[in-house]
């Protein structure tokens, strides 16, 4: 180990006594990798197989909760224990090396592209047809469905069985998708959610959902305290030149939610690591960083490509997330480790157009691997 990069290979304690050996994530990326209905098949046991030794804490790419909030074929699917199986074997891969494997909690909300195409409609906190603009893969077919009490009930005690199967299936933990402007984010934004009863309005209203979904998914896994529970959020939101919620808001929901108590909470970023929210002087991670104290591990993510970035990225959080490189370098923390890091290959590539990536390799993994192999 070098000198240089100790404190980044240096292991890593949350505050419910489970630890990580290395201060970098792969993190959570669908990769069109499960198998047509979202079980565990040889194609995904490979990619994250190859990947076990580009860090120490392992995020699965998004699994669905439940079917209507499935946004992408071929993404896992932990909506029925009929699915248990094969994420036991899916655990054991990502374990390999000494890591700690953790399960990506997801309800796709108004971007279920799934769920449009197979119910017509996506479940969002209010039935309002959104511009194109106001979503991620720009488009007028959605048909949001606005979510009764119950259906919100139902969805937070999904997101708790979901936890419960990664537990069973041998994970170490699970990580909330509060981001991206999926069902818990639709949920906290001024702007997507328009509901005038307990689950919409002031900020504090806007908050229960994401925060209900914590406190459901920690009781669920009580009888496992030193189950990791991460939450993972996108700090500011305008869509279509509107603003749902600011940084300023996004620092109330971080501290309430670890006052709820999770072991990290996860900024999820596409700009750089060190980007700073306009107006202010410090960066993303660090004001979430100083927001959250001691009482939960911090991590930052983007643009991380090279063994310095993740040493420079350490300032801004505890621990730094792979996306993109993990995909073309698998062996990306190994390499540091073993004293090797001018060999970490770059990805440029991925940098340069995600949504091409998204968008004409997404739906066909065959396709993925083919251009991933061309980098
Ligand atoms: C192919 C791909 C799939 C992604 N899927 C997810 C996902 O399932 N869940 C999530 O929270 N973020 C997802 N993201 C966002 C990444 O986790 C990450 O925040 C983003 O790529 C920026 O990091 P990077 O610059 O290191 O790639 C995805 C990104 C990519 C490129």
């Amino acid at each position: 180990m070098t000198d240089q990069y100790k404190k980044l290979l240096t292991s890593l304690k949350f505050n419910n006594g489970q630890s990580i050996k290395y201060r970098t994530c792969l993190t959570p990326m669908v990769t069109y990798v499960a198998e047509k209905d979202g079980s565990i098949g040889d194609l995904a046991l490979k990619f994250y197989g190859d990947r076990s030794d580009v860090a120490g804490l392992l995020i699965t790419g998004a699994a669905n909760v439940v079917q209507a909030g499935k946004a992408y074929e071929r993404q896992i699917n932990i909506s029925d224990d009929k699915y248990i199986s094969g994420l036991t074997r899916l655990a054991k891969v990502m374990k390999a090396d000494g890591n700690k494997a953790v399960v990506q909690l997801h309800h796709g909300g108004k971007e279920a592209m799934w769920a449009q195409e197979n119910f017509g409609h996506v479940e969002s906190p209010s039935g309002i047809d959104f511009p194109a603009e106001a979503y991620t893969f720009p488009s007028d077919m959605y048909q949001p469905e606005e979510l009764t009490e119950t259906r919100i009930l139902e969805i937070i005690a999904a997101f708790a069985a979901g936890a419960k199967r990664a537990m069973e299936a041998g994970f170490d933990g699970v990580e909330i998708h509060g981001a991206n402007q999926y069902l818990l984010q639709s949920f906290f934004s001024a702007y997507t959610n328009r509901r005038t009863d307990k689950w919409g309005g002031s900020l504090e209203k806007r908050m229960r959902f994401p925060i209900e979904v914590v406190k459901a998914v920690k009781e669920a896994t009580k009888e496992r305290p030193d189950f990791i529970i991460g939450y993972r959020f996108s700090p500011e939101e305008t869509l279509a030149g509107k603003v749902g919620y600011t940084m300023e808001d996004s620092l109330q929901l971080v501290d309430k939610i670890a006052d709820v108590g999770v072991s990290y909470i996860h900024t999820s970023i596409f700009s750089h690591f060190d980007a700073k929210p306009k107006g202010y002087s410090q960066s993303f991670g660090e004001l979430v960083k100083n927001k959250v104290g001691d009482r939960a591990k911090t991590i930052i993510v983007s643009g991380v490509h090279t063994a310095d970035d993740a040493k420079e990225a350490l300032d801004h959080a505890d621990i730094i997330a792979l996306g993109r490189e993990a995909l073309v370098e698998p062996q990306f923390t190994k390499k540091i480790a073993e004293g090797k890091p001018e060999e970490i290959k770059r990805s440029a590539k991925y940098e340069q157009d995600t949504n091409l990536l998204f968008t004409e390799l997404g739906k066909d993994p065959a396709k993925f691997f083919e251009e991933l192999d061309k980098v």
